[in-house]
This record gives structure tokens, C-alpha cells and sequence, in this order.
């Protein structure tokens, strides 16, 4: 069975609660493009794809339901107006992903354009968007897939040693089904390494403080049944060194890539860069060209993201009672009370220690001077 965390069906969204995962499996709906930006900000819905469709499909949903209901503004550029500004305020719940504001900008130029023609009525503006939504979910999904078939086949063509057929990887963070419309991105690389026959073992971090490895990747290579380790954060230098069981490859996934190659992803991600250079493992990124920003230079104009003090000064569990067995859902702190703390959600990794993009377009490498040509990827 697929695991499938956006259920889109006549303008009706509901979404996993990422928040409640791996302990509960619930849906909860997202009607309007208020509880869209709510579900985005408090992470109930988090991975730089997933909160690009979640946000357009929260307002398709609004759409729809204002369609139904008569309540739509009545001129088509009154509708356009509306959408824009809904638009903007979405962009707003998450500043580090550039597939919110990609997919905002294509939503508000499709809006334009449509509300422009003086034959459009309101509602064409409506459909129009809403059309262009869910489309933006079947693509993601669609680029996936290629994403996962294109790297899969780089790392047992260039990563692999001679005589080795099957690949050793480790991934961070959560790039999978739950970040992206379906299949996942640097974890859509495993999955098609598994289905290739390709695939040993996979090793998936912690990834402090949110603990999207932990909670939400071993969860999904447990419902794949991937051969899977988790780790914490610190082991990966420890793992790196090991002789016997090498790995082969880092795949991660990525929050916005500048025209350079820099990449902002999970917190972390920089760190395993640098261990990876260190024991000549591959570091590759994975991401759809949603996620390459040609109009950011480079690392040092990406806005990072600080999240609040709480996500690392407490953790949510499941509390087991010693004595009785009983299990319940629960907060606990664990830092001592009063404690500064820094949270910075995402990192950037500079493009030298990258040696390849996967997109769905094909796998970006740099030339003999070391730089990457990422326009390429969109010819
Ligand atoms: O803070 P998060 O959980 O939204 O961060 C997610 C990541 O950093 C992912 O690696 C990235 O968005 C790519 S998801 C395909």
C-alpha cells in the first residue's frame, strides 16, 4: 500500500497530522487557506514540497467551497485580487523553501493572465486556479519518480565500487512521502534502489531537534520494509569510518538550491557535507527544479528560518508507564529550565562539497572548474 499523507478529492483537502506521527495516524481537514498556513507554520504538514501544494490546494479548497456557495467576489478581477493576496499570506508562514513562493508565483501569474481576458467571469478565475493546483500535485509526484530513477541509477553507475552492485545510503531528515506529494525526493532514491534490487541497507538520522528522521523517515522505511538503521545526529562520523559495511552515498533533500549550487537543507545537512568530503563518500542532493532558485546567487542571500527555543528544550513522545505498561502521548523537557537556545532550522551547504543535483531533468555535476551549471537543467 501507498503511503499517502495529501488526499485531494473535489476541491475536499485533508492532510496526515505530521504532528501526531509515528504514534497516530490521523487526517485532519484543511479548508480554507487560513488553516493551510496554520497546518504549514506549526509543522503539522513540513518538506519544502509539501508545503508548496499543501498551501495551493488549501486555497483551491477555499475556492471551491466559495464557488458552491455563490460567495465568490463577483468580477473576475476582484477574484484575482483575492487570490494574490491569499497567495502572499501563505508565502508568509515559511521563509527558507522556495517551492511556496514558486508555486505562488506560477498561481498568481495563471490569475492574472485569466482575470486579464474581459470574456472571464469569476468563476473562470476560480477554476483556473484551482486547476492549476491540482496539477501542481500529480507533477510533484510525477518528478519523484524521475527524481528517484535518475539518482538511483548515478549512485550504482558512480558511486559504487567495482564488484558491488548493491548500494549502502545514508539519508537526514524527511524527504519522503510525507514531504512531497508522494514517493519523496532524496528518499524517492532509496525506494527506487529498493525497487531496482539495488539497495543494501539505508541508514536514516535522527535529525535533532525536530526529529523528522526518527519519527517520520523510519517510519516510512518501515512501511516500505526498506532494510533500515536509524541513527542519531552523532554517530555519522562514527559510521563514516567503518571499513567493513562502507557507505556508498549521502542523499538529502533540499529547501532551496542558489544558482551556484548552495544548498539550504535540514540542519545537519551541512555537517554530513563535511564528513562525507572527509571520508570520500558521495554527497549528493536531491530535489525537483522547484526547489533550484536561479535567481539566488548563492548560499549567503538564503533566509534561514529560526524556530522556537521549545523544539529543542522539549521532546514529544509516547509515555510508557513502567509499571503498568500503559502508553500515552506526551510532552517532556529535557534541558534545564531557563537555558538560551538557538534553533536554526535549515543549513547551508556550500556547492564544493556537493558533487551532484539529482532533478528530475537529469543529475547536475560540475565541470572541470568546479562550478555548476544548473540553468542547463531547465532547457
Ligand atoms: O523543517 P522541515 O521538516 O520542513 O525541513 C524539511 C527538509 O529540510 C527537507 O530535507 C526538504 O524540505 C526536502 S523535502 C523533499
Amino acid at each position: 500500500m501507498v503511503l499517502e499523507a495529501i488526499r485531494y478529492n473535489d476541491g475536499k483537502l485533508s492532510i496526515i497530522d505530521q504532528l501526531q506521527l509515528p504514534f497516530l495516524e490521523r487526517f485532519i481537514e484543511i479548508q480554507t487557506s487560513e488553516a493551510g498556513w496554520q497546518a504549514i507554520k506549526k509543522m503539522q504538514v513540513r518538506g519544502a514540497p509539501a508545503i508548496a501544494i499543501v498551501a495551493a490546494l488549501s486555497l483551491a479548497s477555499e475556492l471551491q467551497s466559495l464557488l458552491t456557495q455563490g460567495k465568490l467576489p463577483g468580477r473576475a478581477e476582484e477574484v484575482g485580487v483575492f487570490i494574490i493576496e491569499k497567495l502572499n499570506y501563505l508565502v508568509s508562514s515559511r521563509p527558507t523553501a522556495v517551492n511556496l513562493s514558486d508555486a505562488a508565483r506560477k498561481l498568481e501569474a495563471i490569475v492574472s493572465d485569466r482575470s486579464k481576458y474581459t470574456e472571464s467571469t469569476a468563476q473562470d478565475v476560480a477554476n483556473a486556479f484551482i486547476k492549476a493546483a491540482e496539477a501542481m500535485l500529480a507533477k510533484d509526484i510525477e518528478d519523484n519518480m524521475a527524481i528517484g530513477e535518475n539518482g538511483a541509477r548515478w549512485i550504482c553507475t558512480k558511486a559504487l565500487p567495482a564488484g558491488r552492485s548493491k548500494a549502502i545510503v545514508l539519508t537526514h531528515c524527511n524527504t519522503g512521502s510525507l514531504a512531497t506529494s508522494g514517493y519523496g525526493t532524496a528518499l524517492g532514491v532509496i525506494r527506487s534502489l529498493m525497487l531496482n534490487g539495488s539497495l543494501r541497507h539505508a541508514y536514516c538520522t535522527e535529525t535533532r531537534p525536530y526529529n523528522q528522521g526518527s519519527r517520520l523517515t523510519a517510519f516510512e522505511l518501515l512501511h516500505d520494509k526498506i532494510p533500515a538503521s536509524l541513527i542519531t545526529d552523532s554517530m555519522v562520523a562514527a559510521l563514516l569510518s567503518r571499513p567493513a559495511d562502507r557507505v556508498d552515498a549521502i542523499v538529502v533533500g533540499a529547501d532551496r538550491v542558489a544558482a551556484n549550487g548552495d544548498t539550504a537543507n535540514k540542519i545537519g545537512t551541512y555537517g554530513l557535507a563535511v564528513l562525507a568530503r572527509h571520508h570520500g563518500v558521495k554527497f549528493l542532493v536531491a530535489a525537483p527544479l522547484t526547489t533550484i532558485d536561479l535567481a539566488t546567487q548563492s548560499g549567503d542571500e538564503i533566509i534561514i528560518e529560526e524556530r522556537p527555543s521549545s523544539e529543542v528544550t522539549r521532546i514529544k513522545g509516547l509515555q510508557e508507564d513502567d509499571v503498568t505498561g500503559d502508553a500515552k502521548l506526551g510532552t517532556v523537557r529535557i534541558a534545564a529550565e531557563g537555558i538560551d537556545v538557538w534553533n536554526p532550522a535549515f543549513d547551508i551547504t556550500p556547492f564544493a562539497l556537493i558533487d551532484g543535483i539529482i532533478t528530475e531533468n537529469g543529475v547536475a555535476e560540475k565541470d572541470e572548474d568546479g562550478r555548476f551549471h544548473l540553468e542547463e537543467l531547465f532547457d
